[in-house]
């Protein structure tokens, strides 16, 4: 178990475009395991690799439903359906939320941690987590799509 620290906004790290990865080995098993210890511990609902200092495009996310723990690689949107808008937030921007314009629902497709293909379809919490974890591997923050941010207190459920 390695919970790594998660890196602030304005952290330059995060407005980078993370590269595929092309061979899945022990260190993508490894940065795995690292993510979802450090999502877990920090009671997010959702990580992208940058989040914790890692150009590489690996997210994991789980919003407490049946799917648990997903675990994405070179994760790619491939559907998008209808509008949602409410608040998000981001373990890199602490104490602060946004109202978010996303998708309703949203299919994406990506590698599993064994290489195989998978097709992930999400909707409302997930569909906006998918969203919000593949923006961060394209150096794209909720803040930037956001209508406007505000304060709240630390609650948890962030990405
Ligand atoms: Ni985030």
């Amino acid at each position: 178990m390695a919970i790594k620290i998660i890196v602030k906004d304005p952290d330059p790290v995060l407005r980078e475009k993370c590269k595929p990865v092309t061979k899945i080995n022990a260190n993508i098993h490894k940065l795995l395991n690292d993510m979802a210890d450090t999502m877990y511990d920090a009671e997010g609902v959702g990580l992208a690799a940058p989040q914790i200092g890692i150009l590489k495009r690996v997210i994991v996310m789980d919003v407490g439903d049946e799917k648990g723990l997903i675990e994405l690689i070179n994760p790619e949107v491939i559907e998008t359906e209808g509008e949602q808008v409410g608040p998000e937030g981001c373990l890199s921007i602490p104490g602060m939320n946004g109202d978010v314009r996303r998708a309703h629902r949203v299919v994406v497709k990506g590698l599993d941690r064994d290489g195989n293909e998978i097709v992930v379809e999400g909707t409302e919490l997930l569909a906006r987590c998918i969203l919000h974890e593949v923006d961060h591997l394209n150096g794209v923050l909720y803040t930037d799509l956001a209508d406007k941010v505000y304060r709240v207190d630390p609650k948890g459920g962030e990405a």
